[in-house]
Order: C-alpha cells, then structure tokens, then sequence
C-alpha cells in the first residue's frame, strides 16, 4: 500500500529526512531526482542514520556509530562497523519502495 511520506522539494533541499510512518522511522534519501527509503536504524547497533554521513554520488549513507556504510540502493553493507582495528559483524538493512505523484513521495509499505 503507497503512504505519503512528503513533498519531494523538502526533501530535495534536505537531501536526508528521517519520517515515521506506521510507527517505524524511515530515512529518505534524495538522489539525482530518485528518492531512495531504508530503515532509519543502524542494522549493528541500532543508531539512527540520519545524523550519519550521506553521499549522494556515492549512493551511502555512514553510521555514525561506528562507521558501517550502507548502500542506499540496496541496503547492503559496503563497509562494516568497526573499532579500532576490529571489523564488527554488520548485517544489511531494509529498503523500501518509493514513487513520486505530482511531486509527492510515497513509499511502499
Ligand atoms: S551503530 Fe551503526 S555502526 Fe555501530
């Protein structure tokens, strides 16, 4: 079912927002006039993504917790947490299905 998330020119000008919708917060992601949404939790510990760095050409956004790097696109792990010299296991994270109407964004949920 399409829910409405916000206006695409919000999200464009912010680049990243983090939206509830059904009680689960998802972090929308804008990028070359694609709007990407995953789950606003870090899948290591839990933190939220949104403070953490984004890279619209990169197509990633990095925790800030400890540095795993995750695929917009895809929600897999291009970099795993790490401390120290550690690597730490990190599983990938949920994405979600966006459509834009009438400069609206939806997401599939
Ligand atoms: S909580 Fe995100 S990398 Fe550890």
């Amino acid at each position: 079912m399409l829910q409405y998330a916000c206006e695409l020119s919000v999200l464009k000008e912010a680049l990243k927002l983090r939206i509830m919708i059904d009680q689960e917060a998802i972090l929308f992601l804008y990028q070359n006039g694609t709007v990407y949404a995953i789950k606003d939790r870090c899948p290591h510990l839990g933190v939220s993504l949104v403070q953490g760095k984004y890279d619209p050409e990169g197509g990633t956004v990095t925790c800030r917790g400890h540095g795993a790097k995750i695929n917009i696109k895809t929600g897999t792990i291009e970099e795993k947490a790490h401390f120290a010299f550690f690597k730490l296991p990190t599983k990938s994270t949920t994405t979600y299905t966006t459509k834009i109407v009438d400069n609206q964004v939806f997401i599939e949920k």
